[in-house]
């Protein structure tokens, strides 16, 4: 690790404080157990968990994945072993291992939300935030469906932070062309800030079956190819000042994450990247640490939403 990293790196959204601005993107990294052995995760700003439900989901029929130019389609459908499984067999394990977790859920209207937010409540001490899935394009309810409706984004939110103490983050869909409208509803039902984005909607077909290459037909497209959508829908949400965003989308290298902050990213969520370099949270938070050195940033703050348009 570069002597300087940890130096000036801290950054907040609203009330959640990171020690660097790295976090991993729920789905694309477990619970961050596994990925221990291989270099020290509480490293990491935080670890966003899979999507857990209130039951276990065995998800959507394969195949699950496919390989795009430049980037990913999956249709998982959020096979999760369900909220406790997390708590009893995850929890004690991250707990152990000093990691900062973001617990991601997701249910299929404000009802199952609040029956999960009940759950969570007994190790809500234990978590940084809890956030909200409703941008899930694989799903049939709940997912991107209940994400583009503005009065079910308030009332899942206020729902859950009825009962949680921690802060709540949503994370919206880059498939919707109303974000403005989506993450004021959610900051009125009391988020603190918006994750952005999940995956974007895709298709892919087989020439010589004529078949679709994913199980569930349609699946949502993550990696490098998504990169300049993410940025574009960061940057255009930035502008309106509602909350604080982690950005995510296609990030490969910590120039990329440079660029989100720029955008106007608090924060930076990585995915498709830990399937193609296991280390990418350690390199990305290093390079972002040499690159305030060679550019005498004293606080990664200071380049939040520093874009210079004109
Ligand atoms: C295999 C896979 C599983 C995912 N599972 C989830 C999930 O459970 N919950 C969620 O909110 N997002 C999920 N995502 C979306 C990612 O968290 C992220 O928002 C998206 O992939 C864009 O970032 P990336 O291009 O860096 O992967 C998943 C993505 C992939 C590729």
């Amino acid at each position: 690790m570069n002597s300087n990293t940890g130096k000036g790196l801290s950054v907040k959204l609203g009330t959640i404080e990171l020690k660097n601005p790295v976090i991993m993107c729920s789905g694309t990294f477990s619970s961050g157990i596994e990925y221990n052995d291989l270099y020290d995760v509480s490293m990491l700003g935080a670890v966003t968990t899979k999507s857990f439900s209130l039951v276990p989901r065995e998800g959507n029929k394969p195949p699950r994945l496919c390989e795009t130019p430049a980037g990913l389609l999956n249709s998982i459908g959020l096979e999760n072993e369900g909220i406790d499984f997390f708590i009893n067999e995850h929890l004690p394990v991250v707990k152990r291992s000093g990691f900062t977790i973001i617990l991601s859920i997701l249910g299929a209207d404000a009802a199952e939300f609040t029956n999960l937010a009940t759950k969570i409540r007994k190790i809500e001490d234990d978590l940084l935030a809890v956030e909200l899935n409703l941008s899930c394009p694989n799903v049939e309810k709940g997912g991107i469906t209940l994400g583009s409706i503005p009065d079910e984004v308030e009332n899942v939110t206020a729902a859950v932070r009825k009962i949680l103490n921690i802060p709540v983050i949503v994370k919206l869909s880059p498939n919707n062309n109303n974000l403005a409208e989506l993450a004021s509803r959610a900051k009125n039902g009391g988020a603190e800030a918006i994750s952005l984005i999940n995956t974007i909607i895709g298709m892919a077909i087989d020439i010589n079956t004529f078949k679709p290459k994913l199980g569930n037909i349609i699946g949502g497209l993550s990696g490098p190819a998504i990169k300049p959508v993410a940025v574009a829908k960061i940057y255009n949400l930035y502008k309106e000042k509602i909350l604080p965003i982690i950005g995510m989308g296609g990030i490969s290298d910590w120039k990329d994450a440079i660029e989100f902050m720029l955008a106007g990213a608090s924060a930076i969520g990585l995915g498709t990247v830990n399937f193609v370099d296991y280390n990418a949270g350690k390199n990305i938070l290093e390079g972002i640490a040499s690159y305030m050195g060679s550019k005498n940033i004293l606080n990664i703050t200071d380049i939040i939403g520093k874009v210079k348009v004109r």
